[in-house]
């Protein structure tokens, strides 16, 4: 058995930590939007006005406040016009995104993805195409949506059922325009960003724009985030957010992975913390002093099975999803990036998971009439008492390691209503983990969730939907010091109030 023991410090918060941090993303891309959010009104599994009924009681429940869409790489070749209007006369255009081609009926649109917004209670975040479209598209797409003037275009809003302003605060200008959205060099790139943003910015002062960044996978290095940056320069006033992206790639197949394998994947989602304190140090020395957001708008584990990037099969015949298999090591990655994100809570503006239901980590995946929660969506779950809350400094008072140095158990802490919320993971692969946690202040009632599994390759599926779930946890005191017991990888929240 490991002993760990952590010192909470209340009172001492680093900071808020924004609903925007437990953001998620969902991508025209195989089946996140259609057949997973989307299934139309004339569908045989229930839905609400074409909504998945039982996906969207499950986002529901996460909660889900932020929603990125429509991509993504979709996003460089999205006329938004395409998506409004009635359903029977839209265009049917080639989808592409990622190197798919599909057909698109356009049937989940603007509107659509503004109800599902509003049904979720989420902040919508809308991704412009600036990679094949223009200023005046993006514009009119600003004012169709945020104007509260008289114009012909917000007339056609409230025609198409929408008389009041959807209020869009966050927009992102392009996506990885490095690779799919245009292949710019940074320069360019940021020449074309201060073109649109300019207009954006006459149609809505209070947008939110956000600048495409590096993304780890396919364009390494923080050479683009400098360049795109600095070219700005006395335009800086244009980003409110940089974007930034990082998909964990490294820890070998989805299931039936090593040992080392589990480790490796673990210890690259602890990177992302890095990648964002790298990213907002760039911020610092470029920016000229303007407070700009590093926005992780993509993130989690792509393993192999889900494809790399790309067109895929030759005749494109056989169908390419982007779909994996969710394990509890997954989960625990995925916990791992939420410490981290808790302790830059400070610069870190938004996260965005990839992707919500059935796409890469998602949290939710359907089969026909079948819907399960991934072992992922427990770990947002088990988070959800930090959305809102002020993360608090942990201290490790001792602890054991892990065969590559890092600490076996890990915590991550805030408070809120007078309530502290503690999660840890015990990333040891064999060794059940006693913990004990102190703290300033004084707790008489504690209780806890944990989500555990007999392996950490352990899945969830229309056959097993609940092999990894959540359980109850029952932590023990001794005066002022609280005692939680953790199986091998696994994770919990313990509240005490
Ligand atoms: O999430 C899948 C794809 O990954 C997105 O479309 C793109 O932005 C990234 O390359």
């Amino acid at each position: 058995m490991i002993e760990a023991a952590f010192f909470i410090r209340t009172g001492q918060p680093i900071g808020t930590i924004s609903p925007r941090l437990y953001g998620h993303f969902a991508e025209h891309l195989g089946r996140c939007c259609y057949d997973g959010l989307w299934v139309g009104t004339k569908a045989p599994v229930p839905h609400e006005n074409g909504l998945r009924a039982d996906v969207l009681r499950a986002l529901q429940a996460l909660p889900v406040p932020l929603l990125r869409w429509p991509g993504g790489c979709y996003a460089e070749h999205y006329h938004w016009r395409d998506g409004i209007g009635p359903a029977d006369q839209r265009p049917r255009r080639l989808g592409l995104s990622c190197g798919l081609e599909v057909e698109d009926d356009n049937s989940f649109g603007t509107h659509e993805f503004m109800e599902l917004c509003r049904r979720l209670g989420a902040e919508p975040y809308l991704a412009g195409n600036l990679g094949n479209g223009t200023p005046q598209e993006f514009s009119d797409w600003v004012e169709y949506c945020n104007s509260r003037f008289d114009t012909t275009l917000t007339r056609e809003r409230a025609a198409n059922g929408s008389p009041q302003p959807f209020n869009v605060k966050l927009w992102g200008v392009g996506n990885e325009n490095w690779g799919c959205g245009g292949n710019f060099d940074a320069e360019t790139y940021a020449k074309e960003y201060r073109r649109f943003a300019t207009f954006l910015r006459h149609v809505d002062p209070g947008a939110e724009l956000v600048i495409c960044g590096t993304g780890d996978v396919r364009y390494t290095g923080d050479v683009w985030n400098t360049a795109v940056l600095r070219t700005l320069g006395p335009h800086i006033h244009l980003v409110d957010h940089l974007s930034i992206h990082q998909y964990w790639i490294h820890g070998g197949p989805e299931t039936g992975f090593t040992e080392a394998e589990y480790y490796a994947l673990l210890a690259e989602a602890a990177t992302t913390e890095q990648f964002i304190k790298r990213t907002a140090a760039i911020i610092d020395a470029e920016a000229g002093g303007r407070r700009i957001g590093v926005a992780l708008d993509e993130w989690g584990v792509w393993h192999p099975e889900a494809r790399p990037w790309g067109p895929g099969d030759v005749d494109r015949r056989t169908p390419v999803t982007y779909e994996q298999a969710n394990t509890l090591r997954d989960a625990l990655a995925a916990g791992i990036a939420f410490e981290g994100f808790h302790r830059q809570c400070n610069v870190l503006a938004m996260a965005n998971l990839a992707q919500t239901v059935n796409v890469l980590q998602s949290v939710v995946m359907t089969d026909g009439a079948a819907m399960w929660l991934t072992p992922t969506y427990h770990a947002f779950s088990l988070h959800a008492p930090h959305i809102g809350a002020a993360a608090l400094p942990v201290e490790l008072v001792h602890n054991a390691a892990l065969p590559d140095g890092a600490s076996a158990v890990s915590a991550t802490a805030s408070e809120k209503d007078g309530q502290v919320a503690v999660t840890l993971i015990n990333r040891h692969i064999s060794q059940p983990a006693k913990v004990k946690l102190s703290g300033s202040g004084t707790h008489t009632q504690a209780a806890g969730r944990l989500l555990a599994a007999d392996s950490p390759q352990a899945v969830n599926s229309s056959a097993q939907p609940d092999r990894v779930a959540l359980a109850e946890l029952t932590p023990y005191r001794d005066g002022d010091t609280w005692y939680v017991e953790l199986p091998p990888h696994s994770m919990a929240t313990v509240q005490l109030q």
